[in-house]
């Protein structure tokens, strides 16, 4: 016998504007900073901005390499340079922005399934779920606990 189960991820749908003062300078942020990404092969730009609970605010873009397999996601970028940089203070909320080469934001760029792996150990690090905010020119979709992005998934418990 078998029994479905089925997996509900809250997720809102608003305009910027509507999103709280700070974070909407991380949408700012990210795209102030989204058209450095140095991103020669894939051509598609990637800025995270994430803010810690201090309210210091990290950046990160997308860093490719000729050997494609060793390029990092924006999302990387930013939330390994914060645990680098400040590994006691815990994410409170990080905003994705995606363009393309001619600096266009596009609506929605999600995650990878590595950066949502990422993003889980991030929170569970700090013992500190955070939104992730994916942020096109008007619009974000905002998920308030990152690990809702990545369900049934492997972590420190299952070793
Ligand atoms: N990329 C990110 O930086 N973050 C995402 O959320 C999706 C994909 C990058 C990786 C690569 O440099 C380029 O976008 C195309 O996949």
């Amino acid at each position: 016998m078998s029994e479905r189960r089925d997996i509900e991820i809250p997720i809102r749908e608003l305009p910027i504007n509507q999103l709280s003062p700070e974070d909407q300078e991380l949408v700012a942020k990210a795209k102030e900073i989204v058209s450095g990404a140095y991103a020669p092969y894939s051509h598609f730009h990637v800025a995270a901005a994430l803010r810690l609970e201090s309210g210091r605010i990290v950046l990160g873009t997308n860093q490719e390499n000729a050997s494609y397999p060793l390029g990092l996601c924006a999302e990387r970028t930013a939330l390994f340079q914060s645990g680098a940089l400040y590994p006691d203070d815990p994410v409170t909320s990080l905003v994705i922005v995606g363009a393309k080469e001619d600096g266009t934001v596009i609506k929605t760029c999600a995650p990878c399934g590595g950066c949502r792996q990422v993003m889980l150990e991030m929170a569970d690090r700090h013992h500190h779920p955070f939104p992730v905010i994916l942020a096109g020119p008007e619009s974000a979709l905002v998920v308030e606990d990152c690990r809702d992005l990545l369900p049934i998934n492997f972590d420190a418990t299952s070793l």
